[in-house]
Formats: structure tokens, C-alpha cells, sequence
């Protein structure tokens, strides 16, 4: 028998013990206590970008490397796929090659038949639903700063986006409680609350940025216009979510502020947050290098 591919596509369906391990994992890695120098040596994972990425293509093939593996990087325009090859022949064939298939794309849809016709793992390196691995380094940078995240509370203030979806992912799975604030037109899909109050999760949705921010343990933004998406008159809806020093001094005296970048000072955060001390965006895209080898390791092993 053999065992089953293990797929890194979205938090809701990975159990928190995994997810849990998966961040300790790349702690562990931060630290240089994990076990194996290169365990990944004799391994090539293939990157699928359909849209632009810095940190995420970054790290991985960085992260790839680091534990002794090979990269191809593929630009989505350049392969078959941009012509017309199916996602399902395009999975089937990358499978003969690599062990290992990350992709960016625009439908969760495409991510999800990658995953049903390759005989490989894939990972889900954003979509227009969600950006699963980017929980990973955001917890990590959370616990790093203030110790763990459960029973903790953080405030999203933004647009309802596919990070949003991620965060109400991860408030389940990792058990922290969670406060969205965004545009009724522009909140997240009802399904994913639907989710987690299923799942014993507690995320509350609300219109009133000063509401989901009082007291917080962790104030969280993103853009507001994000990639595939060219809706610029929402400035005016989002101007009143923006994370400004006089909303972030409602969250409480140890609050920390987290953007996945890239960031729009001036827009959804301004650089007096963005660049101030509760700021900790930088440990949080460094820890994006240490989770990606922890997601790769599990993968692969
Ligand atoms: N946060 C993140 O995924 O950044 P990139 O778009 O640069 O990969
Ligand atoms: N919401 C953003 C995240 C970028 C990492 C986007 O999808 O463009």
C-alpha cells in the first residue's frame, strides 16, 4: 500500500497537530536545532507562478536549496498551460520530473485539480481564496514576539481577501480568537464563517475597525486592491479600515502589527505602523524562508 500524497493546499484541511508540529518544525529550523542537514538532497520542486511573488518564490527555492534540493522555476505565460494544456495534463506531466509542485494561481479551483491529478504533493502558494503558507510564518512571528497564540486576540482591519480567509483558517486550527473588520461589501465568504463557528472557532465579523482592534493581541492588515484585481475605486470604502498610529493605539500596550507585504504605506497601513516599533513585518517575512522548509520537509517525508 502506498501512503498518501501529503498536499499543503489549505488550513481547513490539515489538522491542527500537523499544523501545530509544522510551526514548531520551522522554530526549530530558525534555531538550527532541526535534525537533518540536506534532507531533501535528490529532490526538485517545480514553482508554477501565474502571478508576481518576491517572497514567496524567494524562499522557497532558497529553502529548496538550503535542505539540498533542486528548483525550476516556471512562469505560467511560458508553459503549455498558458496555451490551452489542461491543469490535469499539466499535473500528470510535472510528475514525471519533480517530486514536489508549488503554484500561485488565480481560481483555488486550478490548485485543487493540480493536487487531484499529480502524483506528487502540491502546494498552494496563494490563490485568490487564500495563502495558507503565509499563516504559518504569521503565527510564528506572533509566538516568537509574545509567546502562544491561542486564547490570544487579533484584529483584521481590511478587506475581506484571500489572507483573511487564511487567518480564519488559522484561528481554528490554532485556536486564537478572531476579529474582522471590514466593508460589509467586501467581507470574507459566508462559508468560511460558517466554518469555523462549525469548527468551535471564534471569529466575529464587524464593520467598526475601532471595535475589532480594541485591546487586540495583534493588529493585522493587507492590501487593499490585491493581485488580479484592479477595483481601485474601493479606496474610498477601505480608507476608514487603514491601520493609522491613532487605531493601532487602541489595540493593547504589547499589541504587534502584521502585513504578509508587499505593503501600500499610505494605503492600508501608514509607515508610522508599518515602520514603528510594534512592527514586526520583517521577522514575520523571514520566518516565510523557516516555514517553507518546515512545509517541504513534511511534504517530502
Ligand atoms: N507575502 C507574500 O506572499 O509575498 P510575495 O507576493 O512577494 O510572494
Ligand atoms: N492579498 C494579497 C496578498 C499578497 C501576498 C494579494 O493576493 O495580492
Amino acid at each position: 500500500m502506498t501512503a498518501a500524497v501529503k498536499h499543503f493546499l489549505d488550513l481547513d484541511e490539515i489538522d491542527a497537530g500537523t499544523l501545530r508540529g509544522l510551526v514548531d518544525d520551522a522554530v526549530a529550523i530558525k534555531q538550527g536545532t532541526a535534525g537533518t542537514d540536506r534532507p531533501l538532497a535528490g529532490k526538485t520542486l517545480a514553482m508554477i507562478f501565474e502571478k508576481p511573488s518576491t517572497r514567496t518564490r524567494v524562499s522557497f527555492e532558497v529553502g529548496m536549496k538550503q535542505l539540498g534540493g533542486e528548483v525550476v522555476v516556471l512562469n505560467g505565460s511560458e508553459l503549455q498551460l498558458g496555451r490551452g494544456e489542461t491543469v490535469a495534463d499539466t499535473a500528470r506531466a510535472l510528475s514525471c520530473y519533480v517530486d514536489c509542485i508549488m503554484m500561485r494561481t488565480y481560481e483555488r479551483e486550478k490548485i485543487t485539480e493540480m493536487a487531484h491529478h499529480a502524483t506528487v504533493p502540491v502546494i498552494n502558494g496563494l490563490t485568490d481564496h487564500s495563502h495558507p503558507c503565509q499563516l504559518l510564518a504569521d503565527v510564528m512571528a506572533y509566538e516568537e514576539h509574545r509567546g502562544p497564540i491561542r486564547g490570544k486576540v487579533v484584529a483584521w482591519s481590511g478587506d475581506g481577501n484571500n489572507m483573511a480567509s487564511s487567518w480564519i483558517h488559522a484561528s481554528v486550527r490554532f485556536g486564537f480568537r478572531l476579529r474582522i473588520a471590514c466593508p460589509p461589501e467586501r467581507s470574507p465568504d459566508p462559508d468560511l464563517l460558517a466554518w469555523a463557528r462549525a469548527n468551535g472557532g471564534e471569529v466575529e465579523l464587524m464593520h467598526d475597525p475601532v471595535a475589532a482592534v480594541t485591546d487586540a493581541d495583534c493588529v493585522v492588515t493587507d492590501a487593499w486592491i490585491s493581485m488580479g484585481d484592479d477595483d481601485t475605486s474601493r479606496h474610498n470604502l477601505l480608507a476608514p479600515y487603514r491601520v493609522d498610529e491613532t487605531l493601532m493605539d487602541r489595540a493593547s500596550e504589547d499589541a504587534v502589527f502584521l502585513h504578509c507585504l508587499p505593503a501600500h504605506r499610505g494605503e492600508e497601513v501608514t509607515p508610522g505602523v508599518i515602520d514603528g516599533p510594534r512592527s514586526i513585518v520583517w521577522d514575520e517575512a523571514e520566518n516565510r524562508l523557516h516555514s517553507q522548509k518546515a512545509i517541504l520537509t513534511w511534504c517530502l517525508s
